[in-house]
């Protein structure tokens, strides 16, 4: 592959520009997008390689970025668990909760040939994408997948039954958290045979549990699935949204890169991290819901910040969110990309 600012910057070489890319570019905020969801179903978007491999590709173009993130969703990887999944109406539901089951081991069935036409859409993005333009693979962390699994819905994003059940019943949910991570790390192989570039583990609900808790039940199922990818010789990225002062339990070790939320500040986070290990975000994305005017004055204290650290990925804190401008975004991307790094 010819020179990626995003592959050079993850191998920790000093490139002339932070590369920028976002979390949920691909949907959500762009035109192309919306035009194809008045004609496809999400789910269906998704479950055809050919279209799932256009919706990866369109934020190259359409915004300007430097990689590009599998379309798909973290919520294959219950479905190929043997559980019903939908996206009709707010968000995703499973149509049976594993609370709702008398024993969730005995219910759960993997299938993993459930999960054959993501690699197909990996084969076609391989061959359609440019060259220079890194394909970004990834799969939802083990207490993230769990919450999902067991409370069947997301709308209050609390999961009220999934923590009482953590300390409960911990037995059968270490189990349950025992097949997720074998699954998940089966996906991110193959993921990594058709040919991902990086690999990113979405850890989106860290924060919901104490992090003595997160160390015991979930982060030795995080070091296993990313250790996986990284002896095939894939870059991985850890992002534990919440996590706060638990980023002492990342280092080098689990992880080539750990992309931060904004609620720790970019220039206090080695402190916790190490100076090893590759950083990524932190713009919060409700910025992007402004002004061109608000936006560049946020930039420039990540411009400050990135003339001085050199082993940083520009990225946001979270996702894009639906209600944001897409030429607020290009606007971002543009700062990135025409600011004096001083490098
Ligand atoms: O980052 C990308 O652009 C790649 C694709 C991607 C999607 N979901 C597509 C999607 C990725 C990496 C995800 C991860 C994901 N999915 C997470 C973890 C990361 C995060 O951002 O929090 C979670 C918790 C999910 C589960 C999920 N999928 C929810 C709660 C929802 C509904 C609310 C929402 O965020 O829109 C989805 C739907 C979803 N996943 C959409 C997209 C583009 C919107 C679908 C649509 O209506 O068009």
């Amino acid at each position: 592959m010819p020179q990626s600012l995003f592959l050079d910057t993850l191998q920790g070489k000093c490139t002339d520009r932070p590369p920028v890319w976002f979390m949920r570019q691909a949907g959500r905020v762009l035109p192309n997008y919306m035009d194809m969801r008045d004609q496809y179903g999400f789910k269906e978007m998704m479950d055809t390689p050919e279209l799932a491999a256009k919706v990866t590709l369109l934020p190259i173009d359409d915004l300007g970025v430097d990689a590009a993130i599998l379309f798909s969703d973290i919520l294959v990887i219950p479905e190929a668990m043997g559980m019903e999944l939908s996206f009709e109406g707010k968000g995703p539901s499973f149509k049976v909760a594993l609370k709702d089951v008398e024993d969730p081991n005995l219910f759960l069935k993997e299938q993993p040939e459930k999960l054959q036409h993501i690699y197909k859409a990996i084969d076609l993005i391989k061959q359609q994408k440019p060259e220079h333009i890194p394909l970004i693979g990834f799969c939802g962390g083990p207490l993230t997948t769990l919450c999902y699994m067991y409370q069947g819905f997301s709308q209050n994003l609390n999961f009220p039954d999934v923590i009482p059940a953590l300390y409960r019943d911990t037995k059968v949910i270490s189990k349950v958290i025992d097949r997720i991570t074998e699954m998940s790390i089966e996906y991110a192989k193959n993921q990594v045979a058709h040919g991902i570039d990086a690999f990113q583990l979405f850890e989106t609900h860290a924060g919901l549990v104490p992090s003595d808790i997160y160390q015991k039940l979930f982060l030795p199922s995080v070091k296993k699935i990313l250790t996986a990818v990284r002896d095939l010789g894939v870059k991985t990225i850890f992002l534990p949204k919440g996590l706060g002062t638990g980023l002492s339990m990342v280092n080098y070790d689990l992880c080539d890169c750990i992309s931060v939320d904004w609620q720790v500040p970019l220039e206090g986070v080695r402190q916790y991290v190490g100076n090893e290990i590759t950083l990524q975000g932190n713009f919060d994305p409700r910025i992007l819901q402004t002004t061109p005017e608000v936006i560049t004055d946020h930039f420039n204290k990540y411009l400050e910040f990135g003339q001085k650290e050199h082993n940083w990925i520009f990225n946001l804190g979270h996702g894009l969110l639906p209600t944001i401008p897409v030429d607020n975004v290009k606007h971002l991307v543009n700062l990135v990309k025409d600011s004096d790094w001083k490098r």
